[in-house]
């Protein structure tokens, strides 16, 4: 299997001269198609900038990176954000729903961004809000849903458009271990279905046990 993600001696810097903060120390890793992956370490250690890096929502300065073989640094700011939306979701601890839309406005949003028809984008948010078990909550806003099915919610806007890289930062850190549990499950089943490479930042060793491969990230380097 190829890599989906390629890192070599990546460093990332925040600040400069005596404040400077060197927050990842030469990351080296690769990752294939399809492996789910957790990603720990203590508060601190480097996780959210890495995967923040990774998503291309930050830059770093020295070291490379690619996805699905693609060096990105070269790229400009509309060919990155074509580039992510086809090939990425994302999944962070609060869930960032638009509040004015409906779940399923809200699911059908990355499908509408990339061009596909209305009605195809509704029939295929519909399947994956039902594999969610929340067929019932298609037309109530976030604010009328509760916290653990708006981040199923958000998981589902994640993967509907089937990307090749998901990236969730401690999705689960805002829910009680039956609802984290319940949206791991359903995540890594989908995920699997669709070959989705699954990297997952996560304090829950419940979760780290379900992924194939866990990486502990000290003082920003893998250890
Ligand atoms: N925008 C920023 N500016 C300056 N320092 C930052 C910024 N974001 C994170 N940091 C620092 O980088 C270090 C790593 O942060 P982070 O990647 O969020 O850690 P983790 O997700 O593992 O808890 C921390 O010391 C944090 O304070
Ligand atoms: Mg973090």
């Amino acid at each position: 299997m190829s890599n989906v993600i390629e890192i070599s001696e990546l460093e990332k810097i925040y600040g400069i001269g005596r404040n400077a903060l060197h927050v990842l120390n030469g990351i080296d890793l690769e990752i294939k198609h399809g492996e789910i992956v957790s990603v720990v370490g203590s508060s601190g250690a480097g996780k959210s900038t890495l995967l923040h890096c990774i998503g291309c929502l930050d830059t770093f300065q020295k070291g490379s990176l690619k996805i699905n073989g693609k060096e990105l640094s070269g790229f400009n700011v509309e060919e990155l954000s074509g580039f992510r939306n086809r090939t990425m979701g994302f999944i962070f601890q609060s869930n960032n729903l638009l509040t004015e839309f409906t779940a399923l406005e809200n699911v059908m949003i990355p499908l509408l961004i990339r061009r596909v028809s209305r009605k195809k984008a509704k029939l295929a948010a519909l399947d994956v809000i039902d594999r969610f078990g929340l067929g019932e909550r298609i037309n109530h806003k976030p604010s009328e849903m509760s916290g653990g099915e708006c981040q199923r919610i958000a998981v589902a806007r994640a993967i509907v458009g089937k990307p090749t890289l998901i990236l969730a930062d401690e999705p689960t850190g805002s829910l009680d271990s039956k609802n984290s549990e319940h949206l791991i499950d359903i995540l890594f089943e989908l995920g699997r279905e669709n070959g989705t490479t699954i990297v997952i930042v996560s304090h829950d060793p419940l979760i780290a046990e379900k992924t194939g491969r866990t990486i502990h990230i000290k003082d920003g380097k893998i250890c």
